[in-house]
């Protein structure tokens, strides 16, 4: 049985068989983040890019818990510097693991560290663990690319962000499942900040009729496959 939990945000835990993939694992300065937050055991740590809402917590739980960081190498090598673990990958790159097998795509948006360093191109990711296809989009804006991800696995769940400002809105994240033909919609990316929020009936408005499930999870929800 694979299964997601949103972390809120863009933070996901995706668990199968006791092992545990975390992405963009924004937890303690998160003021949406849930209790659960504190729970996470990754195996495997996933980075969509380096700013500080995705980026996280993510040296401090790849030191803890002694599990890997995968991203784009101008992160992972941020990473490695300050001591944590990292395993090689790029963008085009498949990468598997034990437990999972994940594929690095584009996204389109920006890339840097908090202190102005420049965080590489950055990306989203197609998970494939316990028989399941789980496509976590990032910060991207929409793009016609997204349709590539479609021809490599029947998506069961796209998280997509739909908070608009920094990235698509949920008008765009409709689009974007167009694209992607995914099963499951997530949404994430929205009301972390005022600047973001997006009312559930506004996702369900624009959602009607496309022939996905909407699956609008609150933080430390979980969600079957
Ligand atoms: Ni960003
Ligand atoms: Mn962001």
């Amino acid at each position: 049985m694979t299964e997601i939990e949103y972390l809120s945000h863009s933070a996901f835990a995706i668990r199968n068989d006791g092992k545990e993939v975390l992405i963009d694992p924004f937890l303690s300065d998160n003021p949406k983040a849930p209790a659960s937050a504190l729970e996470v055991r990754p195996d495997l740590i996933l980075v969509t890019h380096a700013h500080h809402d995705h980026l996280g917590d993510a040296l401090d739980l790849s030191k803890r818990f002694g599990c890997p960081v995968l991203s784009v190498v101008e992160v992972s090598d941020r990473l490695e510097e300050l001591g944590a673990k990292v395993v090689p990958g790029n963008i085009g790159g498949e990468i598997a693991f034990p437990f999972c097998r994940v594929k690095v795509y584009p996204a389109v948006h920006t890339s840097s560290f908090d202190d102005g360093r420049y965080g590489g191109a950055p990306c989203s990711f197609l998970v494939r663990m316990g028989g399941k296809a789980v496509y976590h989009a990032g910060d991207t804006a929409l793009f016609g690319d997204l349709a590539l991800v479609r021809e490599e696995a029947e998506i069961d769940a796209a998280l997509l962000p739909v908070g608009g400002v920094y990235t698509m809105g949920i008008r765009d994240a409709v689009k974007a499942m167009r694209l992607l033909g995914a099963k499951r919609m997530v949404p994430m990316h929205y009301d972390t900040w005022d600047a973001i929020s997006v009312a559930p009936d506004e996702m369900r408005r624009a959602s009607a009729g496309e022939g996905f499930e909407l699956c609008i999870l609150a933080p430390g929800e979980r969600l079957r496959l």
